[in-house]
């Protein structure tokens, strides 16, 4: 039975006859006079049996999920429910009067906490909340709260990563022989207001009690999975487009002066974007992200570039009474051969077999060689790392 359900049950119990206040007074001084209710007491008649605790979980939102610390928060509230032995009361002797709301610190409660929390261990609620009390013992207890918890963020397949993460609660002073948590829910009930949040959604939860030596536990566990969409937009789309305007490096002709300029222009603004980027990107060493081998690869051919433009204007600048080297005339010459086959018809028909190469047409050769070798790489890391990331 849901919490709300519970409530319009009870209420509708409590309706039937009208109570006045001196009923609601006189039915205190009895629980808290007479009987000499304390709070330090463990509700039970048999002490020797374990007080059961009923915990459910609904979960308002999921306020923030931190890659750097390993920290889910979470807002929601816990329901826990117990049977209070000693605030019983016959309601026919109180005009019908079967219910009582009090504060949490007037009644006994069970020193619930958060196992997995982040910060400080601290009571739960807080002092102006109010316990349900029914005339048959039943206490229900609603704390709401913003909950802390460790989690361990795996940021491999970021930004298609799912994550799971668990909130543990156990009574903190007391083993399972005094206090044995329990929960009838199923998993976690999410709230019909639940917060959508902008880059998480929920995917499933599910709730467990367990017993872990004398320590009774409850866990809840969500697993959330990442909406791709902004960091592919911000992140992996700009890399990708900065990487394949570096490879058209080798489309300029070597010997204009434009090419240094246009491939370091590149590689700074790759450079600046990494460090706008990795302010975004997990930031931990436990799994490398593939995102950041990705980064780290397309960096690297970034350099590479850098460095061929470099040497390569260097080459083109020698004059043709330096022969050329073996190999560049070589591949000039098959390129060479090559273009003549493909067009058969142009006017401009030369001779393949003229060995006579230019430092230009050498270095145009490898350029053409670069561009293709470079997409290739290009294409196939973007694939790899894509299906790695995706699938
Ligand atoms: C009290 O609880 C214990 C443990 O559950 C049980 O063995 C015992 O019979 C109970 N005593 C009474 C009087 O119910």
């Amino acid at each position: 039975m849901k919490p709300t359900q519970l409530w319009i049950f009870f209420s509708l119990f409590g309706t039937a006859i009208l109570q006045s206040n001196t009923d609601v007074q006189s039915l205190l001084t009895q629980l808290f006079t007479t009987n000499n209710y304390n709070t330090l007491i463990r509700p039970s008649t048999n002490q020797s049996a374990p007080k059961e605790i009923d915990i459910s979980f609904n979960l308002y939102g999921i306020t923030d999920v931190d890659e750097i610390e390993q920290k889910l928060t979470t807002t929601g509230w816990l329901v826990i429910t117990w049977k209070d032995d000693l605030l019983t009361w016959t309601p026919a002797s109180y005009n019908g009067l079967d219910k009582l709301y009090l504060p949490q610190g007037n009644v006994w409660k069970p020193d619930v906490s958060l196992q997995n929390g982040f910060s400080e261990l601290e009571e739960l609620g807080s002092k102006f909340i109010q316990v349900y009390v029914h005339s048959s013992g039943y206490i229900m207890w609603r704390p709401f709260q913003v909950f802390e918890t460790k989690c361990d963020l795996d940021s491999k397949y970021f930004p298609f990563d799912e994550q799971k993460c668990h909130l543990i609660f156990v009574s903190w002073s007391h083993s399972s022989e005094d206090i044995s948590l329990t929960q009838t829910s199923n998993g976690i009930d999410l709230s019909d207001e639940l917060e959508s949040h902008g880059e998480w959604k929920i995917t499933s939860s599910s709730a467990t009690s367990e017993l872990e030596g004398v320590i009774s536990k409850v866990k809840f566990t969500i697993v959330i999975k990442r909406k791709p969409l902004y960091m592919i937009m911000n992140i992996i789309l700009p890399i990708i487009l900065l990487a394949l305007l570096d490879i058209f490096t080798f489309k300029i002709p070597a010997d204009t002066g434009e090419r240094l300029g246009y491939t370091i222009t590149v590689w700074l603004s790759f450079a600046v974007f990494l460090t706008i980027v990795s302010d975004s990107l997990p930031q931990t060493s436990e799994s490398v992200p593939i995102v950041s081998v990705y980064i780290i690869i397309q960096l690297f051919m970034g350099t590479l570039v850098v460095l061929i433009s470099t040497v390569e204007a260097g080459l083109v600048a020698n004059p043709d009474s330096v022969p050329v080297y073996k190999m560049l005339r070589f591949l000039a010459l098959r390129l060479r051969r090559n273009n003549v086959k493909s067009s058969e018809d142009t006017v401009m028909k030369i001779d393949p077999e003229i060995s006579e190469v230019t430092w230009k047409e050498a270095i145009t050769a490898v350029d053409t060689c670069l561009f293709l070798i470079c997409m290739g790489i290009f294409f196939i890391t973007t694939l790899i790392c894509f299906l790695i990331v995706a699938l």
